[in-house]
């Protein structure tokens, strides 16, 4: 067994004490999106770069080489990235000291070394990067997305700001606490898990469904009362998943997200019901007991009635609600297909199922959801 937590955890209520702390000067690049640098950094001494003069969504790898081949021609001691899960994961790359292009790096062995100090400050609460060292981009030439573990990815710093969260757009916040949640069960069911990723798993179950009740009972308030919560919980997430990789789910989510252009934590949010639902049938009587325990206690009485799988997605549908796979484009004769792109191009996470999940499976997944 191993576990690491390898970033020094950080928190700051405000932006102001974030920056003071860190004595952030000229010799700082800070990697963001416009909007937050003009929100937030104005007075800030520290060198700008923007997310947003290179791609529009989630990154691909020609965006990320457009990107570094603007850095390459910055000095700087320290890159500060503060975004969401898509600045996080491009700016690990960023930071690596190597002249080769995206494709290059992401081939098996290539480990470049960092070329500066590297500090993460996530904005959403979701994908838990700033505590692991894989990057996730989109690469449209195969029509997937692929993710890399790069020894040099893990970041000096990981920073918890509340008040970024105060910014935080609906949606985003929906769809990276949503991803949070399925890092969390997902891991908690990884046959590699422990007894420490399972005890950050749980947190961040916990604490992602509680806060959820709250914002369908109290309103969408209580998601800056609950910033720091949320900002911990996916971080406890990130932990688990810089220890083990995620599973079924996302190895289903990363391939449909790619083909139809949706946010990774919609995919992800969307997919979970029905593989756990597998999951329960298959072996209803492994860890996934727990998780099903977890869920109706933590829901009493909106899980009356119901399996706790159609509890937690009745739960969800009201907080990050999605569409009919045929609705985001997908044509009824594709199913097949699909089930076998994940398994030709997803192996490193289906390994990490509960149980395996076959072609039959995944096309069972898609027939539901269609
Ligand atoms: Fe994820």
């Amino acid at each position: 067994m191993n576990f690491a937590i390898r970033p020094t955890l950080h928190g700051y209520d405000t932006v102001a004490a974030f920056a003071q702390a860190l004595e952030i000067g000229p010799r700082d690049l800070i990697f963001t999106q416009r909007i937050l640098h003009d929100s937030f950094m104005q007075d800030l001494s520290a060198q700008p770069m923007f997310y947003d003069d290179y791609c529009a969504g989630e990154p691909s790898d020609l965006a990320v080489d457009a990107m570094l081949g603007h850095v390459r021609g910055l000095q700087f001691d320290r890159l500060i990235a503060i975004g969401g899960g898509s600045i996080l994961d491009s700016a690990k790359v960023l930071a690596l000291d190597s002249d080769l292009d995206v494709a290059s790096l992401f081939k098996p062995d290539v480990q470049p070394g960092r070329r500066a100090e590297l500090v993460l400050v996530p904005t959403t609460c979701g994908t838990g990067c700033e505590v692991t060292c894989v990057s996730v981009f989109d690469f449209p030439a195969i029509g997937t997305k692929i993710g890399k573990a790069f020894d040099a990815g893990f970041a000096d710093k990981a920073v918890l700001v509340d008040e970024f969260m105060a910014r935080i757009p609906y949606p985003v916040f929906a769809t990276s606490s949503a991803d949070a949640l399925v890092h969390a069960l997902e891991i908690y069911l990884a046959p590699k898990a422990t007894a420490y990723t399972d005890m950050f798993c749980l947190s961040a179950i916990r604490a992602i469904l509680e806060g959820y009740i709250r914002i369908v009972e109290e309103g969408l308030e209580t998601i800056v009362q609950d910033a720091r919560r949320y900002l911990i919980a996916s971080n406890m997430a990130g932990i688990a998943l810089a220890n083990i990789l995620a599973g079924g789910v996302h190895a289903i989510a990363m391939h449909f997200g790619s083909k139809h252009h949706v946010p990774h934590g919609e995919a992800t949010r969307l997919f979970l019901p029905p593989v756990f639902e597998i999951y329960h049938e298959k072996a209803p009587d492994g860890k996934i007991a727990d998780i099903a325990n977890l869920i109706v206690e933590v829901l009493g009485k909106r899980a009356a009635g119901q399996s706790p799988f159609g509890a937690l997605d009745a739960l969800l549908a009201q907080v990050v609600p999605t569409k009919r796979l045929s609705d985001y484009g997908m044509k009824a004769d594709e199913m097949a297909h699909y089930a076998e792109r994940v398994v030709e191009t997803q192996q490193r996470l289906l390994v990490n199922c509960y149980v395996p999940l076959s072609n039959d499976d995944i096309a069972r997944v898609y027939r539901q959801l269609f």
